[in-house]
């Protein structure tokens, strides 16, 4: 490796916005009239994703997944929101392509990030993989505008929608139940309770005949 690859590797100029902090706030133009994002979605959970380009393949299968299954969003109380670095009348005359095409209408703003302000800002703009398309990302933000949940896939694989929709349920019964999620949770699962803190939460533990025990610290419950 000669010093220029080093170079390349590691330079990393964009804010890259982590689990726990605040989403960053910005102002954007979208296919839904223009938006604060500290005004969008009040009291709602969002998920913010971007695409690389519009009237690309994997992207079109991948809106049209949002779109298809927006309903399922909504009833887990979470707004959608685009974005790629396209005009608006790429996203107008995208959106009216694949309604024509296939019936299915993106009905949930997406924005044009044209002068990618809102990409560099979530470090949706990954040089190395590309110095002018955003990277497939997923933000997952809860309605007090926290980062929960990050997902960054590359422009040569799409995501899985029911992953995004599983991790989103699994963060809202996780705030809703003080509990932890096991591997591959889903909804109707039994739930991890959090390990004991003192001796007597240990004993409690050990006479609940209502927990499945792997062992004191490894709890399972219905909820
Ligand atoms: C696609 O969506 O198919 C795509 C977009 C940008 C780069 C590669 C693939």
């Amino acid at each position: 490796m000669n010093t220029t690859d080093l170079t390349e590797k590691t330079e990393n100029n964009n804010a890259m916005p982590r689990i726990g902090d605040f989403a960053p706030d910005f102002e954007a133009v979208t296919t839904k009239g223009k938006i604060k994002f500290s005004d969008f979605a009040k009291d709602k959970w969002v998920v913010m994703f971007s695409h690389p380009a519009d009237f690309t393949p994997v992207c079109t299968t991948e809106m049209s997944g949002f779109a298809t299954r927006k309903s399922e969003f909504d009833a887990l109380n979470t707004e959608l929101l685009g974005l790629s670095i396209d005009s608006i009348h790429a996203h107008l005359g995208w959106v009216q392509n694949v309604r024509e095409n296939t019936g299915v209408y993106f009905d949930f703003p997406i924005i044009a990030d044209i002068d990618m302000k809102v990409s560099k800002l979530y470090g949706m703009l990954q040089p190395n993989e590309s110095e002018t398309a955003a990277v497939r990302a997923v933000f997952f933000i809860d309605p007090k505008k926290k980062i929960r949940l990050v997902m960054y896939y590359p422009l040569n694989v799409g995501r899985n929608m029911n992953e995004i929709l599983r991790a989103l349920e699994a963060l809202q019964t996780s705030d809703k139940y003080k509990v932890a999620m096991p591997l591959d949770w889903k909804k109707g699962d039994k739930v991890i309770v959090g390990p004991p803190k003192t001796l007597d939460e240990l004993n409690d533990r050990l006479n609940d005949d209502s927990l499945e025990k792997v062992d004191w610290y490894l709890a399972k419950k219905n909820i």
